[in-house]
């Protein structure tokens, strides 16, 4: 949904950004800006700082920074669609309705009408859970160490033993039966009429990520099969596409997800305060999940039973998290069979360390693998290692790859030099040739004067941002094509129009880029560190020292281009110009 510029800006400018973020973070007023500790790492000194003139934040730690919007997309993981709905609402700004064709209203007001019903009926197990029937289910609940206030979370409950109690209930809310067996909460079948699809269970209702109620989880109070009953996929329960917990989890900033197999593991991690944990939803680990799951972090940690299935599935999901870009560690929970009851018996800090400890995911492999082979036997030994070759071919990266070659060697007592020409010789039979070597080298050396070049147009757009005045005194010798980096260009050609027209509003800009890397960057722009500079004439000294050297910095840019680019020359015939005259001229501050 594309929005109008000027109501983009409408809603940013009616939300303070000083306001929303004291909502989320505590800050301090310190000169002319507020700083308190980053929401985006972790810190002990505050240096996240939110300036009410730029209307922007940035954390001089991280690097992290934008604006109002750039916040709650990163604070609460949203879109750029849900947190403008967000800070509309926020600050009383109607947004315009999406355009629907009629058949997709009539989908939704489906979709609407589905979730509805499963909200309902969460209501209705939720009391049942806490009256005189649910009584058996609240103890089993207790039972299992759950708190009142971890059932509240997860919003539990409980179905009761009748057989059609719920329908009955939904059908006097309005709800027809075509929908209750649609959403699968109701069946029907000749002999019976309709029934409820849950009875006698203590009841877990799947949330999305934005906290709705798409399906449900039931389980049998003692030994009872099927042990876990599940909704059915409907229009709004896609189980590939939903973690159990990640509504909660998604905003744990933990620096890792933990994804266990079973509800009851999730629950009680959240519980003993690893709330970064989530669940599939009774079906094998997914790609989709394993994408829902980047938008949130880049590294997971499996805890799966410790049982044969569990090692099957965990280095299925391995694979899975792999073609994702996600780095899959293990979580060792032996004794125990899973999180639930590795807490129950040994709590959190215990939890804690295997964490810590989580074994990485190549290691857990060559682990599991070697378990099929016998080492007493030499040619099931070099069947072993011959394995392990194969495995080592899949890093792509020769450093990686000689890495995990050294260390796996070193563990399993293999000769290195050995087992490298085993590497080698799969190689060159499966016809992995050696992945071109990255100019890293010739990278590194240019990079010492292109940052340097950078970091100057980073200062002198931070001090115009600071005093959009000083714009007109310098605008003879200086235009966006100064500015070498594109986004920097960009920037600058917005700022200095802007600054002209008398519009100045740096936050506006960075609304600019669609790219979260690119918002950022652009923040960094207005919110670059400048020394503390005490008297005015050594102000501007250092302001004509900055202008200097990025007019310098564009003329050997330029210059650099002189043959390729028809352009560059009359850049840098102006280029040398005017930077003769800049270096006679006293440009002031005052
Ligand atoms: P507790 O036994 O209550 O501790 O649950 P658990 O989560 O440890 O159960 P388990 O490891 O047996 O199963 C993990 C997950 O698989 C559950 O959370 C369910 O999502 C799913 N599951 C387990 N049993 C069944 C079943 O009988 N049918 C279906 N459809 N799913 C099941
Ligand atoms: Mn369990």
């Amino acid at each position: 949904m594309y929005y109008p510029e000027e109501l983009v800006e409408e809603v940013r400018m009616k939300n303070d950004i000083v306001d929303v973020v004291s909502g989320y973070v505590k800050l301090q007023k310190k000169g002319s800006s507020y700083f308190g500790l980053c929401p985006f790492h972790n810190e002990k000194s505050p240096s996240f700082s939110v300036s009410g003139a730029k209307q922007m934040y940035y954390c001089f730690g991280c690097g992290a920074g934008g604006n109002v919007f750039t916040f709650v997309m990163n604070y609460e993981n949203y879109t750029f669609a849900e947190a403008i709905k967000l800070l509309a609402d926020r600050a009383g700004v109607a947004l315009p309705e999406v355009e629907y064709s009629a058949e997709m209203k009539q989908r939704e007001n489906h979709r609407a009408r589905l979730l509805e019903a499963n909200k309902e009926a969460a209501k209705y197990f939720y009391y049942q859970l806490r009256s005189k029937q649910g009584e058996l289910g609240y103890r089993y609940l207790s039972g299992r160490q759950l708190t009142e206030e971890t059932m509240k979370k997860f919003g539990l409950g409980f179905a009761n033993k009748t057989s059609d109690d719920l329908t009955k209930y939904m059908k006097q809310k309005g709800f027809e039966d075509k929908l209750l067996q649609e959403v699968g909460l109701a069946g029907f079948d000749e002999r019976s009429g309709m029934h409820d699809k849950f009875w006698n269970r203590v009841m877990f209702p799947i949330q999305d990520i934005n906290h709705r109620v798409i399906g449900f989880g039931g389980r049998v109070m003692g030994d009872g099969t099927p042990k876990y009953l599940n909704s059915p996929e409907t229009p709004i329960f896609d189980k590939s596409r939903n973690l159990y917990g990640l509504n909660f989890a998604r905003t744990a900033r933990a620096g890792n997800i933990i994804l266990c197999e079973g509800y009851m593991d999730v629950i009680s991690l959240h519980q003993a305060g690893f709330t970064q944990a989530v669940a599939s939803l009774g079906t094998a680990f997914t790609s989709g999940q394993a994408s829902l799951l980047k938008r949130y972090t880049d590294k997971v940690l499996l805890a799966y039973d410790s049982d044969g299935a569990g090692v099957n599935a965990a280095l299925r999901a391995i694979g899975i998290l792999k073609e994702t870009g996600l780095t899959g560690k293990i979580i060792n929970m032996q004794p125990y069979k899973d999180p639930d009851e590795f807490i129950k018996n040994l709590g959190k800090e215990a939890y804690q360390e295997r964490i810590d400890n989580a074994e990485n995911s190549f290691f857990f492999e060559i682990r599991m693998l070697e378990r099929g082979y016998d080492l007493h036997d030499p040619e099931s030994k070099t069947a072993f290692h011959k394995e392990i070759a194969r495995k080592l071919c899949s890093f792509e990266i020769e450093v990686e790859r000689e890495n995990y070659l050294e260390a796996v060697a070193d563990k399993y007592n293999i000769g290195f030099e050995n087992l490298r020409k085993l590497v080698h010789t799969y190689a060159a039979q499966t016809g992995l040739v050696k992945p071109v070597e990255r100019p890293k080298s010739s990278m590194a050396k240019k990079a010492a004067p292109e940052e340097s070049g950078k970091r100057v147009q980073r200062m002198l757009l931070t001090w115009l941002t600071d005093e959009p005045a000083l714009y007109t005194r310098i605008q003879a010798y200086i235009e966006p094509s100064d500015f070498t980096d594109e986004l920097y260009r960009k920037v600058a050609e917005r700022l200095f129009a802007d600054i002209a027209a008398g519009n100045y509003n740096p936050a506006g800009i960075i609304s600019m880029f669609e790219e979260e890397e690119e918002q950022r960057e652009a923040a960094a722009l207005f919110n670059t560190k400048l020394e503390a500079i005490e008297t005015k004439q050594e102000r501007e000294r250092a302001f004509h020292d900055i202008l200097y050297a990025v007019k310098k910095n564009s003329y050997e840019y330029y210059s650099g281009k002189l043959g390729s680019d028809m352009q560059a020359l009359n850049q840098v015939i102006a280029g040398k110009k005017a930077l003769e005259e800049l270096g006679k001229t006293h440009i002031s501050l005052d």
